[in-house]
């Protein structure tokens, strides 16, 4: 007898942890272990969504040591337009009416003294996400997962990508298996 019962609630509890993981995200922060920025920005909604390509905002990636952050002037390129009216575009607008770059929160940093470019990557064909994950499912870079059931779930049972050390050790693995270098001073200059 009691054991139906027990079932019966274990189901319930079960249930009613998967409608809560399944709720929508009651702000953009919601659920998220990444920083607050300064506008609500998804990757999510642009590169997921709307496939927008990672490269048409972060340009400098194939040519330059940083990737680079888009200016507002290309985010209102589509927002002067698209959106116009919501809060949130109006805070971009009163960026570029100010003339001001807009201080996004840095997410990724290696020690001063290593020295990282995004070029020989990106052209030796190391995909973005095989560095920084699947953005394209984010809401908030650096959150540990996008906001859809799929990764709680996964996440729940410990299978989600959490976001990567940035270590030595990290550079050095991927270094032994693509054959790149392992000068000391390739890194460290
Ligand atoms: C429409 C423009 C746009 C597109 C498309 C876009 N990004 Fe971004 N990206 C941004 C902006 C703005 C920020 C800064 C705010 C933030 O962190 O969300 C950012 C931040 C980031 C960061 C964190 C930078 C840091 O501070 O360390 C990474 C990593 C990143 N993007 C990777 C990608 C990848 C990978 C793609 C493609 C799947 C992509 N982005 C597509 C605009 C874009
Ligand atoms: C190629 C076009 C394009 C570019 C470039 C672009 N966006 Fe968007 N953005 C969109 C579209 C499309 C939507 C969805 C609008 C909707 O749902 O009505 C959107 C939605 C948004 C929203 C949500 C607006 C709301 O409904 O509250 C924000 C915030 C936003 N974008 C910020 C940015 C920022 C910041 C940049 C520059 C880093 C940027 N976008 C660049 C196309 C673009
Ligand atoms: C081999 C790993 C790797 C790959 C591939 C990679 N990144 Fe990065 N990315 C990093 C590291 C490490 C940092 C921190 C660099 C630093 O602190 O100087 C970083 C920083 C960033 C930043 C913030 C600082 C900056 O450079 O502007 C953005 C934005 C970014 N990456 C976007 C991208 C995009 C978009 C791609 C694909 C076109 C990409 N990354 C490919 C490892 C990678
Ligand atoms: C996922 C694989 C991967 C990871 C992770 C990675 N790299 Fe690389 N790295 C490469 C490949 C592939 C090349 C290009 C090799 C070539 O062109 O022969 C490269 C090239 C480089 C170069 C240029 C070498 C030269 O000869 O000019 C530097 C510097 C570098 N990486 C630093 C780093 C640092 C620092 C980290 C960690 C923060 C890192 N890499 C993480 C794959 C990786
Ligand atoms: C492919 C890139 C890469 C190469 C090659 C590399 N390093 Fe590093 N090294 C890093 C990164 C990234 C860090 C910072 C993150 C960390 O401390 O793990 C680092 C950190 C260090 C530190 C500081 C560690 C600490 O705990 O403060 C030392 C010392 C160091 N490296 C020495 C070396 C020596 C010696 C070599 C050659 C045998 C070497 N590295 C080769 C990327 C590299």
């Amino acid at each position: 007898m009691w054991t139906k019962a027990g079932v019966g609630v274990l189901g319930l509890v079960l249930l009613a942890v998967l409608l809560f993981l399944a709720l929508p995200p009651v702000g953009p922060q919601a659920g998220a272990a990444g920083p607050a920025q300064p506008i609500a920005f998804s990757h999510k909604l642009h590169a997921g969504q709307y496939r927008i390509d990672c490269q048409y905002c972060h340009s400098d990636a194939r040519r330059s040591e940083y990737a680079g952050l888009p200016s507002v002037t290309r985010c209102m390129g589509c927002h002067k337009i698209t959106a116009a009216d919501t809060p949130e575009i109006k805070k971009l607008a009163e960026y570029l009416a100010k003339q001001e770059p807009i201080p996004w929160v840095r997410i990724y940093k290696v020690p001063e003294y290593v020295y990282f470019p995004h070029k020989p990557h990106v052209r030796a064909g190391v995909a973005c996400q095989t560095c920084h994950g699947p953005v394209q499912t984010m809401d908030v870079v650096g959150a540990k997962t996008g906001q859809n059931l799929a990764n709680d779930l996964l996440n729940l049972v410990g299978l989600a990508w959490t976001s990567t050390p940035l270590t030595m050790g990290w550079c050095v693995e991927c270094h032994t298996a693509r054959k790149a270098t392992l000068e000391c001073t390739t890194c460290h200059h």
